[in-house]
């Protein structure tokens, strides 16, 4: 499973980027509306600093309004992947775009029949949300589960991204259940490293080492 960050954070990018663990960004209008910065600007800067794929949301919601808002995106750099709502207008723009060569990532997929609709639509990429379905008592790492199982019987490439994860559990979880990707915030990233004999660990090692000099 590789590592995606969830973030329109720059300061957050170039911070965790240099770790050579993360592969693309995910943005979402709620995260690139917190940043307080023009979203092409934004994107274009992602795109060029990340060596891997940017997902750009559309806003629009209408096919007709939504296509060339896509494609206006996918300007913003050879990286940039259209991200688009799982929604009959949705799906008639991935597959525009497919036709065009434009990469989309489908989100907002609460279900394994959506996730199977958006790869036959043509998707690059879906996007199931675990947290918000486990804040609803449904079981989110099921579903990335269900996905993968059905994606590999029926040999779709298409790649399952492990969205709105909300901690490391999720992601070890969504690795065992078939997830080609986990898209996680850069705080939830770090807290993967955590480990309390990690931390003694390195103490006791630069304790002896102190001792040894004396
Ligand atoms: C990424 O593709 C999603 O937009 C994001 O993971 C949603 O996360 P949230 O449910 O924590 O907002």
């Amino acid at each position: 499973m590789k590592f995606f960050l969830d973030t329109a954070n720059l300061a957050e990018i170039k911070e965790i980027l240099p770790m050579g663990v993360v592969a693309g960004v995910t943005t979402n209008p709620s995260l690139i509306a917190k940043e307080k910065q023009d979203i092409k600007a934004v994107i274009q800067e992602i795109a060029s600093l990340t060596p891997g794929p940017v997902s750009a949301e559309v806003i629009s919601t209408v096919f007709a309004e939504m296509l060339p808002e896509a494609r206006d995106l996918a300007k913003l750099g050879d990286n940039v992947v259209i991200k688009v709502p799982v929604t009959v207008d949705g799906l008639k723009t991935v597959s525009a775009l497919a036709a065009e060569g434009i990469k989309t990532n489908v989100t907002l997929v609460f279900s394994a029949n959506q996730a199977l609709l958006a790869a036959r639509a043509g998707a690059a990429f879906v996007s199931p949300f675990v947290g918000r379905l486990d804040d609803i008592s449904q079981d989110g790492i099921a579903l990335i589960k269900d996905t993968a199982d059905i994606f590999a019987i029926h040999d779709i490439e298409t790649e399952i991204i492990a969205a709105s994860i909300r901690h490391p559990l999720h992601v070890t979880q969504a690795a065992l259940a078939g997830a080609h990707i986990a898209t996680i915030p850069a705080k939830v990233l770090v807290a993967l490293l955590n480990h309390p004999l990690t931390d003694a660990g390195i103490k006791r090692f630069l304790e002896d080492w102190e001792q040894a000099k004396k």
